[in-house]
Order: C-alpha cells, then sequence, then structure tokens
C-alpha cells in the first residue's frame, strides 16, 4: 500500500488511491465566470421524519434551525445519568430511541445518519430526469441516463456475454489484419483490451505517492482464472445460459486450454526482489539486450506517446523466459486468453449488480463511481455554497493558528523540534469541499465527451470502463493528486504524502455544521473534525513526515523520547477500557485517539480565542439549560453517539484503528481539565481522574 491515511469512518482512502481511474484537472486555468448560487434558491423539501433533520439542505430561520437543534440534542441525551460519572451515557443514552433521528440511523452512528440523507438525496436526482434529459449531451444527464440503465437493467448475464463477444478485439478478422503487412506478434495482442487489461506482459498507469505522479509500473501475470475464489467454470456458464451440448464442450475445451497456457506463463514470469525505478529512456538501455524489443512495446502501449523522461517501475526479475515463451505461443492461444481475461473482469462486476436487490442503492454507488465529477456541480449548487465554504475555512484558520500559539507553549519539546513543528502545521493545507474548476460544467462535460450512454446497461458499462482505461493511459507524469474519497463522502482525512487535509461537503451538513448553528456548535462538530486531521499531521505515524509530506526525521533525540513518552501514556489509558470483557487496543488506536484528543483541545481553544470571552456563559439553544461551554463538550460527544449491534462492534475490534465510539468520547474528555471545568467534575471522580495524558 502507498500510503496510510486516516478517514473518520474507516480506512477508505488507500484503496481508492491505488484504483482511481480520474486523470487530468482538465483546464486548470479556465477562466469561466463562476455562477454562484446565492442559496436562496428553492430547493427540495425532504420531510418524511417530521423534521428537516438529518435532510438536505435545510433552509430554516435561524431561531427554527436553534430549536430544532436544541429538540435532537435533548432527544438524544440521558440526563439521569451523572455528566461526570459517564459523559457518553448522559450525552447519548437516548440516541437509539431518539425519534427525530430516522430510524436507520439510530442503529448506526450519527454520522452514517448523515449519509444515509445524502445518499437519499443522490437517488432522487438521478432518477428526477425526462427521457428528454437523458438524451442530452452533457454529463449530468449521462450520469442520469447511466443510473436509468442500471435500474431496468436485465439480470441476465448472458446479454453481456455476447454483447463482450463481438467487441472488435474479439470479432476482429485477424487475416484483414495481417494485410496491413505490421509484425503481429505477443505485444499487440498484449495491448489489443480497451479495457486496461494487457495480461501477457501487464503495464499499469499508477500512482506513486512518493513523487505524487502517475508512473509506469511493470509485474509479472497472475494467477486469475486458475484462482477458484474469483473463476468457477459452473457457475460462468450458469450465468451466461451455455446450454446447448456443442457449446458447452466448446467453452470447456477452451477454459481447459487458457487455465494451461495461465499456468505456463505464471511459470515464466518471477518478481524481483527489489523493484527496479529507473526513467523510460534508462530502461530502454539498460534492458536492450532483453528478448523483446521495449521500444515497440511502450509504443504500441501509448501510441507512440511515450517519453523517455516518464519513470518506469519495473517487477520482474528476468523477462527473457517470459518473451520466449510469449513467443513460441501461437497468436490465437494469446487473444483467446485475453478475451477469456475480459469476460472474467466483466463477469466478477456484474456479479455484484446483479445479485443485489436493493437496485437503486446500489446503482447510485455505481453511477456515483464512475460519474463522481459529473454530479458535482448540481450537488455542490444544492447543498453548498461558497458562503458555507468560506465560513469553514475561516474556523479552521482560527484552529490553525490556535494550534500554533499551543506549539509554541509545550515545554516538553525543545527549539529545534519546535520550529519544525510549526513548519509543519504552517504548511498543512487545508481543503474544503471541492477545488474551483470542478464547479465548471464545461469542464466536467469535457471528461465525459467520449463517453457515450444508451438504455443496454451492459454496453455503458463496456462504455464507462473504456473511458476510465483511456482517461488511465493518458495520465502519465502527471502531477495531479487524485481525489482520495468521494466529496459527498461524510467523511475528512488528512493525507501524510501531501500534508493535507480535506473536510468534505458531505460532512459540512446539518446536524453536523448549518451556517446558522452558533460559533460554540461549529466548533465543536466540524471545527472538531479540522482539528482532528490536522493532529493527525502530529500523531504516533505521521510524526516521521515532514511538511512536504516526506518521511524524514524533523526530530532531535531529546523531543522524540517526550513524544514517545507522551504518546504511551495514551496507549495505555485506552488499552484499559473495556468492551464486552475485553480490553481494547491502545495501540491499534494510537493515532486517532491522539487525533481525538488534540483536535477536541485545540478545536475547544480556538473558540474560546474567538468568541468565547464574548458568550462563553450564554445558552444559545432554546429548551436547553447549558452554556456554550458546556454545548461545545456535549456537541462533541454526540458527534460519536452510535446504536451499533454490540456483535458488529466486536467484529471490528482487531481492525478498527478507531476506539469504540464511548472510549473516543470518554478518553478524550478525562484528559481535558478544561472540560470538568465546565462540568465542575470533581477531581477523581470517573471523567475527572487524576492522570491526564495530553501530548499536544
Ligand atoms: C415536517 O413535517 C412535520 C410533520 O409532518 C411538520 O409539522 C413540519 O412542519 C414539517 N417541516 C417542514 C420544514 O416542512
Ligand atoms: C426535477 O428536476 C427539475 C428540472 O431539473 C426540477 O425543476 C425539479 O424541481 C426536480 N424535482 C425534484 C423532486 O427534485
Ligand atoms: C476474413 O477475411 C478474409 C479475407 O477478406 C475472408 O476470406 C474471411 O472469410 C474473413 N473471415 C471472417 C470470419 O469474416
Ligand atoms: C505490404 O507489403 C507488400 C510488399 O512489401 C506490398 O506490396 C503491399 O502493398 C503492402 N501492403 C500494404 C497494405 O501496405
Ligand atoms: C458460484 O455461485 C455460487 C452460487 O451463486 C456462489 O455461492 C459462489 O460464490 C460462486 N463462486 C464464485 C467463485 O463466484
Ligand atoms: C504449457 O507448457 C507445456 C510444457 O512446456 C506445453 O507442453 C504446453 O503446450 C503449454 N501449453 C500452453 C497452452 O501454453
Ligand atoms: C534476491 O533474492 C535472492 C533469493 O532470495 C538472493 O539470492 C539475491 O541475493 C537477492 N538479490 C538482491 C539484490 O537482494
Ligand atoms: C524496436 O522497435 C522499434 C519500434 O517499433 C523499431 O523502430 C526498432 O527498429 C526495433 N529495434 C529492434 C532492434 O528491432
Ligand atoms: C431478493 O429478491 C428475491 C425475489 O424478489 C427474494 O426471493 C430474495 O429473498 C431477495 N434476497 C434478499 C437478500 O433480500
Ligand atoms: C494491538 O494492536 C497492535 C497493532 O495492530 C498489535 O501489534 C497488538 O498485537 C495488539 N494487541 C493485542 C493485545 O491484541
Ligand atoms: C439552569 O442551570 C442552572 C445552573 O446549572 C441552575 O441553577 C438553574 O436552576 C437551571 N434552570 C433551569 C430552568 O433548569
Ligand atoms: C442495523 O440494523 C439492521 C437491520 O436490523 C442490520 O442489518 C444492521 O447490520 C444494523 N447495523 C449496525 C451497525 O448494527
Ligand atoms: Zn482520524
Amino acid at each position: 500500500m502507498p500510503s496510510k491515511s486516516y478517514g473518520l469512518l474507516g480506512a477508505l482512502i488507500v484503496m481508492l488511491i491505488v484504483d482511481w481511474p480520474w486523470p487530468v484537472r482538465v483546464a486548470r486555468a479556465m477562466s469561466i465566470s463562476m455562477e454562484r448560487s446565492d442559496g436562496s434558491q428553492e430547493l427540495m423539501k425532504l420531510n418524511d421524519t417530521g423534521s428537516s433533520l438529518f435532510h438536505l439542505p435545510t433552509q430554516l430561520n435561524e431561531y427554527e434551525v436553534l430549536e430544532e437543534l436544541g429538540r435532537l440534542t435533548l432527544a438524544s441525551m440521558n440526563q439521569s445519568v451523572d455528566p461526570c460519572e459517564d459523559f457518553y451515557e448522559y450525552a447519548c443514552g437516548n440516541w437509539k430511541q431518539a425519534d427525530l433521528v430516522p430510524q436507520r440511523a439510530r442503529n448506526n452512528t450519527f454520522l452514517n445518519g448523515i449519509q444515509y440523507s445524502v445518499n437519499e438525496m443522490m437517488v432522487k436526482y438521478l432518477k428526477n430526469a425526462t427521457d428528454k434529459e437523458l438524451k442530452l449531451n452533457n454529463a449530468e444527464s449521462k450520469a442520469k441516463a447511466f443510473f436509468a440503465s442500471c435500474v431496468r437493467m436485465s439480470k441476465d448475464m448472458s446479454v453481456g456475454y455476447r454483447l463482450l463477444l463481438e467487441m472488435e478485439e474479439f470479432s476482429l478478422n485477424w487475416t484483414d489484419l495481417k494485410r496491413t503487412n505490421e509484425t503481429l506478434d505477443w505485444i499487440n495482442i498484449n495491448f489489443l483490451s480497451q479495457y486496461g487489461m494487457y495480461p501477457l506482459l501487464p503495464l499499469k498507469v499508477h500512482y506513486e505517492t512518493e513523487s505524487r505522479m502517475f508512473d509506469v509500473l511493470l509485474s509479472t501475470s497472475g494467477n486469475v482464472l486458475g484462482n477458484s475464489d474469483v473463476v468457477d467454470l459452473k457457475n460462468l456458464t450458469r450465468d451466461f445460459k451455455i446450454e446447448n451440448e456443442k457449446e458447452l464442450k466448446q467453452f470447456n475445451d477452451e477454459f481447459e486450454l487458457v487455465l494451461e497456457f495461465e499456468k505456463n506463463l505464471t511459470m515464466h514470469s518471477g518478481r524481483r526482489n527489489e523493484t527496479e525505478v529507473l526513467s523510460l529512456g534508462e530502461f530502454k538501455l539498460k534492458h536492450k539486450e532483453d528478448a523483446l524489443n521495449w521500444t515497440r512495446y511502450f509504443d504500441i502501449a501509448f501510441n507512440g506517446s511515450a517519453k523517455n523522461d516518464w519513470t518506469v517501475q519495473n517487477t520482474i526479475a528476468d523477462v527473457n523466459p517470459l518473451a520466449h515463451f510469449l513467443h513460441k505461443t501461437d497468436l490465437a492461444t494469446l487473444r483467446t486468453y485475453l478475451k477469456w481475461r475480459t469476460i472474467v473482469k466483466f463477469h466478477y462486476i456484474w456479479k455484484f449488480e446483479t445479485s443485489d436487490n436493493s437496485t437503486e442503492s446500489s446503482c447510485r454507488e455505481h453511477t456515483e463511481q464512475y460519474f463522481n465529477y459529473a454530479l458535482l456541480p448540481w450537488f455542490i449548487d444544492n447543498v453548498y455554497d461558497a458562503d458555507r465554504r468560506a465560513d469553514i475555512l475561516q474556523l479552521a484558520k482560527h484552529i490553525k493558528e490556535t494550534f500554533y500559539d499551543l506549539l509554541g507553549k509545550y515545554t516538553w519539546l525543545d527549539d529545534e523540534t519546535r520550529s519544525h513543528a510549526k513548519t509543519k502545521l504552517r504548511a498543512m493545507d487545508i481543503t474544503v469541499g471541492y477545488s474551483d474548476e470542478m464547479r465548471h460544467r464545461e469542464v466536467i462535460n469535457k471528461v465525459y465527451e467520449d463517453v457515450e450512454i444508451g438504455d443496454n446497461w451492459y454496453k455503458n458499462l463496456q462504455m464507462v470502463e473504456k473511458n476510465r482505461a483511456r482517461v488511465r493511459m493518458r495520465s502519465v507524469n502527471r502531477a495531479i493528486i487524485p481525489p482520495l474519497m468521494s466529496t459527498r463522502d461524510v467523511n475528512a482525512y488528512y493525507a501524510d504524502f501531501l500534508n493535507l487535509v480535506f473536510i468534505g461537503i458531505g460532512i459540512s451538513q446539518a446536524p453536523f455544521y448549518h451556517f446558522k448553528y452558533p460559533p460554540s456548535i461549529k466548533f465543536s462538530g466540524i471545527g472538531n473534525i479540522i482539528g482532528h486531521e490536522m493532529a493527525h499531521g502530529f500523531d504516533s505515524y505521521c510524526y516521521q513526515y515532514n511538511y512536504d509530506g516526506k518521511k524524514q526525521n524533523w526530530w532531535t533525540e531529546a523531543s522524540l523520547r517526550n513524544f514517545k513518552e507522551r504518546y504511551r501514556c495514551m496507549e495505555s489509558q485506552y488499552n484499559k477500557f473495556i468492551f464486552h470483557g475485553v480490553l481494547t487496543n491502545g495501540t491499534l488506536t494510537s493515532g486517532d485517539n491522539i487525533a481525538d484528543n488534540v483536535g477536541t483541545r485545540i478545536s475547544y481553544h480556538a473558540y474560546l480565542n474567538s468568541y468565547g470571552n464574548l458568550d462563553g456563559d450564554k445558552k444559545p439553544l432554546p429548551g436547553l439549560n447549558l452554556t456554550n461551554k458546556q454545548l461545545y463538550f456535549l456537541k462533541f460527544a454526540q458527534t460519536w453517539c452510535s446504536g451499533k449491534e454490540d456483535a458488529y462492534k466486536v467484529r471490528r475490534m482487531k481492525t478498527d484503528v478507531h476506539a469504540y465510539e464511548e472510549f473516543r468520547v470518554i478518553g478524550t474528555l478525562q484528559n481535558m481539565p478544561e472540560f470538568s471545568e465546565v462540568y465542575n467534575c470533581k477531581l477523581g471522580s470517573d471523567m475527572n481522574p487524576l492522570k491526564k495524558c495530553v501530548i499536544w
């Protein structure tokens, strides 16, 4: 895995780095005038739980907003519990029964509740299209048409199978091709696929976090058809409805042949111990004695546009046995192998899509995956606007400044290390929601201009896969940052290799964030998340990366020793929480525990610095007898309200890098005298233990 980064809800980011198709920020310098949404447009009123809470977007007057938040806050609380004994139970004890929370969110988390609303909204949007609109030639219409074809798709995979067999690369008349006087060889066949599948000698356009660029990765062919977890011949013949005796025999015979071929193929290729990294020019020079003509290989792969300054990562030990073997094998066999690999690739996708009963929801997921950008301008216009984004960036600025000031005060840090820490914080980028070019429909339309979407879902899938592969092949040597998560996700991340904090639009929504919420709630909700992600830059893993996202030690020995001592204090604190008789793992969750603690502290101080003196003791929520300072901690706790089943939680214990929700809250607040002060918790009470673990 190329990097370790964090999401609040799970480890999704790493996967996306590897698999993301997105290429190019198409026109970074295009100056199309921005259409700003003024927030007053008529917006969808979604109101099926008797409240606009958890429904997007909320367009109510300020008093209503506050009243509603007050009702939700109260509804989730169990006020019979002493906040100094168990603040989580006090804040969230009634979550599972809270009528104001959509049913599906009650047995999950608060943030999941928002995600449901976002997803629901997406489905409504995707469904809302006239036949005429579906035929328009713009990215949004294409996305809607894709969704429509998905919802109506035939679950009969034989339709897709027959379509694949008609594809050019398999139906092409070989005799015709020969007459063009090109020397046909295995290299031609390797690159016949339009779907980025080059299975004889695999080449992949790959994102390298170290250089933050796409490069070319050469690897050995794997055991795919022979992997019984992936391919089951009986399933294929069943799914493709191959019943005719003769056809069945031919199918099985072919499979046997390609299986044997694959065994030979893998036998002839081995991996190097250490990846060889060279420029393409150097690579060709160094490998000019190899049994294949690499110039030709790259010419064919990139249609003659490969450049000698591209970076090549070579993981193949000795290519000669493989090249000799491929050279000897007849072209028809190679072509048949490519065909089968293509069939298996698509079958794998079809299987997921056709097995699902909740079609709308899985079609939405699928559409979002292929049309992420196409959906953005609409999403931004409807649930976000420049004001909200600026508001959140302003909060982030306060928090960063406060963190910077606090860095000046830690006595366990020597001045040399302190100065590097400050440099790292100063260099940290904070992105909220989207970059500006993503709002321009013209730009987005260009990305999808080659994509034609019709009625047949199987055809459409081929089309979007083809586009994805094409875009990917064009991305080599481009210094672009692939989006690491969908901006609609109710999530945020810190990317160590970029020293970058990203806050999604999905997480910047009510009841987590609202433009009209009082500052205490903003700092506690979204502010806490911003602080959390910033703090990741200084956690027990990412401390190894410098201001530029490079792995490099910037610590003096003494400061590092102090840092480790401090985070071990926290590890042992979180090692002692017990869930169903099992001790939780403070080492596994160390990075996120640090982020929770630091985020809560710096955002609180940022609140105090910017507003606290003015309104810290005021009581802003109707119906709630709590001051702003008290609400700050209550809101923080309620971010982690959860009704997950215990069995579900236990299953995640060994792998989730986040502590259970209750310990995220209790562990953090136990370390904060600021909390005990505003809730009057006596020293020695459960929430105010003598021993405090404070790092940053
Ligand atoms: C939402 O529904 C409830 C009950 O059905 C109603 O009382 C309330 O006025 C509605 N709110 C909005 C904003 O439409
Ligand atoms: C459906 O789309 C039309 C045109 O884009 C819009 O006017 C209408 O409000 C939408 N309806 C819903 C329910 O979103
Ligand atoms: C391929 O082309 C040759 C020559 O044009 C022709 O004789 C042959 O029938 C074609 N084969 C197929 C399967 O179309
Ligand atoms: C192929 O090469 C031969 C002889 O070198 C030539 O006569 C023929 O025209 C060429 N065919 C094509 C399609 O270029
Ligand atoms: C084959 O189909 C069965 C039944 O649908 C399924 O349980 C099994 O996982 C499938 N095998 C593979 C390798 O997909
Ligand atoms: C696989 O290798 C064996 C032994 O070298 C050879 O006899 C056989 O023809 C090969 N088969 C294929 C399909 O490559
Ligand atoms: C690669 O691994 C082989 C076998 O383990 C070993 O003999 C060889 O020295 C290694 N080469 C390098 C460069 O580490
Ligand atoms: C390798 O291929 C290139 C491009 O196809 C060609 O120009 C070159 O002559 C070939 N080199 C050798 C040694 O065959
Ligand atoms: C899916 O739908 C079919 C028929 O509508 C039903 O028999 C089956 O139980 C459903 N499966 C699931 C997992 O809900
Ligand atoms: C806790 O997690 C760490 C890191 O994953 C692991 O090395 C350690 O064995 C775990 N401890 C226990 C008691 O499971
Ligand atoms: C509100 O809280 C304060 C301090 O905790 C208390 O003195 C007061 O009686 C409370 N007021 C109401 C109406 O509950
Ligand atoms: C919530 O409840 C549903 C249905 O009862 C269940 O399928 C799901 O796994 C539960 N979610 C969690 C996180 O416990
Ligand atoms: Zn985190």
